[in-house]
């Protein structure tokens, strides 16, 4: 039996996700775009909860504001019509050639003082349509070449820039929220804030930190060799996981954006373990929604863009009850806790303590058995693993 997903589950979709036509840097389109109408239709008959947009996936780059109101009303009654919610937003800062060296950082300050105009519009336009979250992914914020850019000086122009938004929103009083999104490299040679750990200590130098928070992404994280799942510890960790960007990647290579489930099905599943049950009561420990960022392969027709958009649920739903099963099997239970997963959140100083009671504890080093631990007090981990893989594998 394959779960069902319902709008409960908060999955949601970018209009460029099974909007991609298929061009890639070696070949044009394989399939004809779709119209956001037909998107709205499409997701909510397969049980999605939310669609996300770039500004210039609704209404091209450079359209009058007739054309980009024509096109906001037709998202809205659909909207309306289906149930449908927009739960992001982005802007396109990349595709446009006056973005060719980026937006917040381009060399050239008129193209900066474009970018904010163009990000302003469309926070404007999260608010008319009730978005909580305003992602910025800065694929063209980068460089190729060492002498051509002055990084301090990028960064120091990222900061203004998103300083400036946050304002904007504060003064506003729109309930918006920022989600910086990491990534190493594609579209640009080097892109700033590589990784969810860059992007959190940018985040601590902004006027409002509050307001910021990350969207890391599953093959993002990846490309880079790091683990994703522990990216997402750390920005849960910092109360910083404002977004998630759900796919698929195979190791270190150009940015494959596969369906979630079809690549590396073992960080998949430890991260649909930790987002459902790895709150401090068991219960979630991310509430946002459940965004796919991924790209129907060009090799497929509309039949198969439709086939990938169940495929990342189903994944994803399928997961959640192996998850859950492994979380109650009694031998996963003694396992982690011969695996002393639990001892770890038991502070390592008693309550008051400091150094000179740790000093003067004999136990901790005078009476401490440290060649104990030689050819014993094995941890188990392996143990635990092969209990997952055998939940993973439906073998349990
Ligand atoms: C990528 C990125 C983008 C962003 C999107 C939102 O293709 O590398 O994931 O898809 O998520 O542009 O701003
Ligand atoms: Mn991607
Ligand atoms: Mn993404």
């Amino acid at each position: 039996m394959t779960p069902i997903p319902s709008p409960a589950d908060k999955f949601s979709f970018g209009l460029w996700t099974v909007g991609y036509n298929g061009t890639d840097p070696f070949g044009g389109p394989t399939r004809p775009a779709l119209d956001v109408v037909h998107v709205v239709e499409r997701l909510a008959e397969l049980g999605a909860w939310g669609l996300t947009f770039h500004d210039d996936d609704l209404f091209p780059f450079g359209s009058s504001e007739q054309e980009r109101r024509g096109q906001v009303d037709r998202l809205q009654r659909a909207l309306a019509e289906t149930g449908l919610v927009v739960p992001m937003v982005t802007t396109n800062l990349f595709s446009a050639p006056v973005f060719k060296d980026g937006g917040f950082t381009s060399n050239d300050r008129s193209v900066r003082r474009f970018a904010l105009r163009k990000v302003i519009r469309q926070i404007d336009l999260a608010a008319e349509l009730g978005a909580e979250t305003l992602v910025m992914w800065g694929g063209r914020e980068g460089a190729e070449y060492d002498h051509g850019k002055d990084i301090r000086a990028a960064l120091a122009r990222y900061r203004e820039a998103v300083n400036l938004l946050a304002q904007y929103v504060v003064d506003q009083r729109y309930a918006l929220r920022f989600a910086i999104e990491p990534k190493p490299n594609e579209p640009r040679g080097d892109i700033l804030l590589p990784t969810v750990g860059h992007a959190l200590a940018f985040i601590d130098t902004l006027e409002r930190p509050e307001l910021f928070g990350v969207n890391p992404e599953f093959g993002h994280e990846q490309m880079t060799g790091l683990n994703f799942v522990a990216a997402i510890q750390q920005a849960l960790e910092a109360g910083k996981l404002f977004h998630i960007d759900l796919n698929g990647q195979r190791g270190i290579k150009y940015d494959q954006d596969l369906v979630f489930g079809h690549a590396d099905l073992y960080q998949a599943f430890a991260l649909v373990d930790l987002l459902e049950f790895g709150g401090p009561d068991g219960g979630r420990a991310y509430t946002g929604p459940r965004h796919f960022d991924y790209k129907p392969s060009r090799t497929e027709d509309e039949t198969g863009v439709w086939d990938s958009a169940r495929a990342n649920m189903q994944n994803y739903l399928l997961l959640r009850e192996r998850a859950a099963a492994f979380r109650a099997d009694p031998e996963v239970q003694e396992a982690m806790a011969q695996a002393k997963v639990d001892e770890l959140r038991v502070p390592t100083l008693n309550p008051g303590e400091g150094y000179a009671d740790l000093l003067a504890d004999e136990t901790a080093w005078e009476r401490f058995d440290a060649g104990a631990h030689f050819g014993a007090r094995g941890y188990g981990f392996v143990r635990l693993q092969q209990l997952a893989t055998l939940h993973l594998l439906g073998a349990r």
